[in-house]
């Protein structure tokens, strides 16, 4: 058996190797793309990794794959594409493709466009168990009513009833954006020593979307802890992996902080209620 709420220190399959068959409600993270970056310890068997993953999802459960291309003879490699082909052909379902978009491009390019977005391929392993979705999407006709529509009955007659009034906010659509880089994408200002920081609030956004309060998330590829430190701040349970030693330091003192956080909210609520009582 695996303890949870722990980081490990080694490759994720070996982790992987710990864990019973539908064990992780979610999965959320982000491998290494086409040697962009060269991480410490990098090793990135796929094919062996997809296979554990959908092994260790819970019926239901939800893999978060965030990735982008690298280049190769001038053009794009697609491998982000290969990869969810594969993740199809070995039984996940391919749920929704959402775009990830930054505000700003790492790497310019003279003879095209600057690349300024991510997928977050949403991979189901069966029909998915979770969806709360997020209703930030200011609607243009807020507070206005819907009209009058003409309805059929149960009967078959027609008649027209007023339709209902337009809530202020409706359901995001599914290109989600998000400031990164420098201080943008955490304030943990030492975490940016590691060099692919997922902004916090993508992450949180996939967490509460696809998990529920006490479920279990995973991040395969922890880096520097992005999904271990938002899983606690949303009261979740958490499971990571990552290879690097360096990273893990990071990782530990990300945790830390984010316990710190949890328990300094917990003696707020706490002293809130009882100054309510008194
Ligand atoms: C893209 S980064 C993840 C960054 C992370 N999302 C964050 O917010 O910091 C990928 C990480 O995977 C680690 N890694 C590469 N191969 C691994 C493996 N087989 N098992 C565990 N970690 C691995 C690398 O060291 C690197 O830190």
């Amino acid at each position: 058996m695996i303890d949870i709420n722990k980081s490990y220190n080694e490759s994720n399959l070996e982790t992987m190797a710990k864990m019973p068959d539908c064990f992780v409600d979610l999965t959320v993270t982000s491998p290494p793309y086409d040697g962009l970056r060269t991480y410490n310890g990098y090793s990135f068997p796929f094919e062996d990794i997809a296979k554990e993953l959908f092994r260790i999802t819970k019926q239901g459960g939800i893999l978060v794959w965030i990735v982008g291309d690298g280049h190769e003879k001038g053009g794009e490699t697609l491998t982000s594409f290969k990869q969810a082909l594969f993740f199809k052909e070995i039984g996940f379902i391919v749920h929704d493709t959402i775009i990830y978009k930054k505000n700003n491009f790492s790497v310019p390019f003279p003879d095209k466009y600057h690349q300024t977005f991510e997928y977050c391929f949403i991979l189901s392993k069966g029909k998915k168990k979770t969806f709360n979705p997020i209703c930030d999407r200011k609607n243009k006709k807020a507070g206005q009513s819907g009209g009058v529509q003409s309805i059929t009955e149960k009967d078959g007659t027609r008649s027209k009833r007023s339709a209902k009034i337009i809530n202020d906010y409706g359901k995001r659509h599914n290109v989600w954006e998000y400031d990164t880089g420098m201080y943008l994408s955490t304030k943990d200002k030492f975490a940016f020593n590691h060099p692919a920081i997922f902004p916090e609030e993508l992450v949180k956004d996939h967490i509460i979307s696809w998990s529920n309060e006490g479920d279990l998330v995973y991040d395969p590829f922890m880096g520097s802890g992005t999904t271990a430190k938002m899983s606690i701040l949303n009261n979740r349970n958490w499971i990571g992996s990552e290879i690097s030693s360096e990273y893990c330091t990071i990782i530990e003192e990300r945790i830390k902080k984010a316990l710190e956080e949890k328990r300094k909210e917990k003696d707020l609520q706490a002293g809130t209620l009882f100054g309510n009582e008194m």
